[in-house]
């Protein structure tokens, strides 16, 4: 196996170059017209990656913070003028009700999930929001994904929403972008000749790549995006 992380494969990046996710910059910029950010509110970017939402935050004139767990992403971050900072979502070094926003888009998955929502909860000011982007599972969920991935701790939509409003958010909206998802399949395929093909070239193994087509298969996934409100007494 070339990578543990599906999202920091050469086949990944060629694909999908500064955002690491499905959706791209066209969901973000759907996120950032229901956000209506005003200027100067102070946004964290949970799992910025290499900094392609902090760039379009900063253009919206937010005061944007990157936090991720990997330090070749937050140096490209980092050299391209961010404030970033290397840390765990579920541990957010951040100030109790001192942020406006959270975006974690694609990157939730990735971590100890309950734990991350209360922290997103606890560093929001009351009434701030969180914007939240993922993978979800619409069939049955496997065990058997051979790289670290948002898919591998994805969710049916309702288990996801429960869990959100679970700690302590209201729920605002909620969308379904599959087809963004759909379309970057299609750019893997029309790169690769085949899902197969594309995971093997993240695999670099054909029996990896088998099992990652036939965990795909199972639970089919779909994108969600999220809004939700942090209520709390003032
Ligand atoms: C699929 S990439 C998405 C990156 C970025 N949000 C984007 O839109 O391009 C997932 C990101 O989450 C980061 N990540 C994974 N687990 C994390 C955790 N527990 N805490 C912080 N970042 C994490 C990864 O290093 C990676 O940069």
């Amino acid at each position: 196996m070339k990578t543990n992380d599906l999202y920091a494969s050469g086949a990944v990046r060629a694909a999908l170059g500064q955002t690491l996710r499905p959706g791209g910059v066209t969901l973000t910029r759907r996120l950032l017209s229901l956000a209506d950010l005003r200027p100067g509110a102070v946004v964290l970017d949970a799992g910025c990656g290499c900094g392609a939402t902090l760039a379009l935050l900063r253009g919206a004139g937010v005061q944007a913070l990157g936090l991720d767990v990997r330090t070749d992403f937050l140096c490209q971050a980092h050299a391209q003028g961010h404030g970033v900072m290397q840390a765990d979502m579920a541990a957010l070094p951040v100030a109790t009700q001192s942020l406006d926003a959270v975006f974690c888009e694609c990157a939730w998955n990735l971590s100890t999930k309950d734990q991350t929502l209360t922290e997103f909860f606890r560093v929001l000011k009351p009434g701030g929001r969180l914007f939240l982007t993922d993978i979800f599972a619409r069939g049955i969920q496997s065990n058997t994904w051979p790289v670290r991935c948002c898919f591998a701790q994805a969710t049916d939509m309702h288990t996801l929403t429960e869990q959100v409003v679970r700690a302590g958010f209201c729920l605002e909206v909620l969308e379904d972008h599959t087809d963004l998802l759909k379309k970057t399949a299609a750019d893997f395929v029309f790169r690769h000749g085949s899902l197969h093909g594309f995971w093997q070239a993240v695999t670099g193994d054909v029996h990896l790549a088998t099992a990652a087509c036939a965990a795909s298969a199972q639970a089919r996934p779909g994108l969600f995006a999220l809004v939700a409100r942090a209520e709390k007494e003032k």
